[in-house]
């Protein structure tokens, strides 16, 4: 078995971006940070170098972590932060899983700058017969002229909702339709003829986005690391903390630019004010007549791809909808056809009357939070993981998540005043035994209904095996499912004023952490976690902790 090995130093280094100069979080000095590309079946050792004067932690987001939970990341969850001047080697071993998935920090908001893409090589051939030229990393991010931190601290003081960001980025740059971007353009070379995987990533904190290359046809044929039947679109959707793999053919003939235009912008928002705004970047025509201009292209020649409109909920359904597993031979879809429980959770942005310490500028006067089943999640100040694997009684966490919403939350009706007030602060999680087949019906709730919430599940893969619109029926949905072959992800975008029911075989022991992969609703507190049990005999249980496990 072949061990891959990395070294990651998390460190400051100044960037310009939008004509700002500002000291930007980053790995080994790269923004976006280093691709790791490693094949299935591979030992992974990536050791953490911490440089900065603040903690860390990084996320391999989507890989599965069996049994090795002391690797996933997510600080206080699964480990104590590495502190300043310390370092921790993440170890696992890549099974099962193929395609494409993302790293990240998982403290506070340094995602936004520390991320990077996270690469599987398949053992087997691709299940599609292209000839592929090249594979190219394609990811979403955002830029701020502030430090996100203090957008982080600002918006908790205050209980309002955060500053947005000043741009998105591919690749880490905004394009030429931003102030002093036209350096900072992500351009793609391609060749007439040639088929091009691209593997497109969201690492945005906020948005959920739609992408599209003017005149070009992406096949979809991954996300989140599982191949689906491939499907022809114009555009995609692709919400933060998901993956998706395209094919992309360069059969167009260039006009005098030799270009054409890639383009992100988001699909529907919270973030006020918003940042109602366009990041593009280029396919290049490998021997078209080619601009000559000063800069590279003059923006005001370019034309954009057709994106679907920012509240085009119509086509993100669509589009959703559209994507299911492969479920070849080769690659079945291994969805539970029954379920042991079956749990139902709101998903929530809530208000709150305001603390006496506060000037709360949220909704009327009062502070936001977020919550699942009302329950608010609180970070404890050790590691989950840690206190339950060693049994100690001083505990960071109880075992009592609602399974079901405590009171009123009709999507249809009532007052979302009333309905999302009393939020209870806590660190409930759901415990399950070993090879428990959940299912988990993820509601949205009426208040403040403004996007999809991209639901990040850790350690798991999961089907989605329905969602709609409105309250979720438990006599008539179900009836409904598709159990053939829904998708299998990690993250799933639950329709805004709608729910979605996913299907998890908990059969990995751990601890395992599920939020809302928009950042601020994690800060706010929509999360929870659950707890598999170990099963028989020590292939079904949570290996011991490593020896350079950070302490707190
Ligand atoms: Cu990509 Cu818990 O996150």
């Amino acid at each position: 078995q072949t061990i891959r090995r990395f070294q990651f130093n998390v460190e400051w280094k100044q960037v310009t971006r939008l004509c700002t100069t500002k000291q930007l979080l980053m790995v080994n000095g790269q923004y976006p940070g280093p691709t790791i590309a490693v094949h299935e079946g591979d030992n992974v050792e990536i050791k953490v170098k911490n440089r900065i004067a603040q903690n860390t932690t990084l996320h391999w987001h989507g890989v599965r972590q069996l049994r090795t939970g002391w690797a996933d990341g997510p600080a206080y969850v699964t480990q104590c932060p590495i502190r300043g001047g310390q370092s921790y080697t993440y170890k696992f071993t890549v099974t099962g899983q193929r395609g494409t998935l993302l790293w990240h920090a998982h403290y506070a908001w340094q995602r936004a700058s520390v991320y990077g893409a996270f690469i599987i090589y398949p053992r087997i051939p691709y299940p599609f017969s292209h000839q592929i030229q090249a594979e190219i990393p394609i990811i979403f991010g955002e830029w701020w002229n502030a430090d996100p931190a203090e957008v982080e601290n600002t918006m908790m003081l205050t209980g309002a909702g955060p500053d947005s960001s000043n741009a998105y980025t591919i690749n880490g740059l905004p394009g030429p339709l931003y102030p002093c971007s036209n350096q900072d353009t992500f351009i793609q070379t391609v060749e007439y003829g040639k088929t091009y995987m691209l593997r497109i990533i969201n690492a945005a904190l906020a948005d959920e986005l739609f992408f599209a290359i003017a005149k070009h046809t992406l096949t979809v044929v991954e996300v989140d690391a599982v191949y689906t039947k491939p499907f022809a679109t114009t555009s995609i959707m692709i919400a933060p903390g998901q993956t998706t793999t395209v094919l992309m053919t360069a059969n167009q003939v260039p006009d005098f630019t030799g270009m054409f235009v890639m383009a992100a912008r988001p699909y529907l928002t919270s973030v006020f004010p918003f940042n109602n705004s366009t990041t593009i970047g280029f396919l290049r025509y490998k021997n078209a007549r080619t601009w000559k201009g000063k800069s590279p292209v003059d923006p005001s020649s370019l034309k954009l791809p057709n994106l679907p409109e920012m509240e085009d909920t119509a086509f993100a359904t669509k589009f959703s909808d559209k994507i299911k597993s492969l479920a070849s031979p080769q690659h079945p879809c291994n969805v539970p056809k029954t379920i042991d429980k079956r749990v139902i959770t709101t998903i929530s942005l809530n208000i709150q009357d305001c603390p006496e310490n506060k000037t709360c500028l949220g909704y009327k006067g009062k502070s936001f939070f977020a919550s699942m089943n009302n329950q608010s999640f609180v970070r404890p100040s050790i590691s989950i993981l840690e206190s339950y694997y060693k049994n100690l009684t001083t505990s960071s966490f109880s075992s009592d998540f609602p399974e079901k919403p405590p009171n009123y939350f009709d999507y249809t009706g009532g007052d979302p005043l009333t309905q999302n007030m009393n939020t209870k602060f806590g660190t409930k999680l759901l415990v399950l035994p070993y090879g428990t087949n959940v299912e988990i019906v993820l509601q949205d709730t009426s208040f403040l209904n403004l996007e999809n919430h991209p639901i990040h599940v850790h350690g798991h893969n999961f089907f989605i095996v329905g969602s709609g619109f409105g309250n979720f029926n438990k006599a008539k949905d179900p009836k409904r499912y598709n159990l053939v072959d829904p998708p299998e992800r990690n993250t799933v975008a639950v329709p805004s004023g709608g729910w979605a029911a996913i299907r998890i075989k908990a059969d990995n022991p751990g601890v395992w952490f599920v939020h809302c992969h928009l950042e601020q609703h994690t800060s706010w507190g929509l999360a929870t976690g659950f707890i598999v049990q170990n099963g028989q005999g020590p292939s079904q249980s949570i290996l011991p902790p490593p020896q350079d496990l950070p302490s707190c």
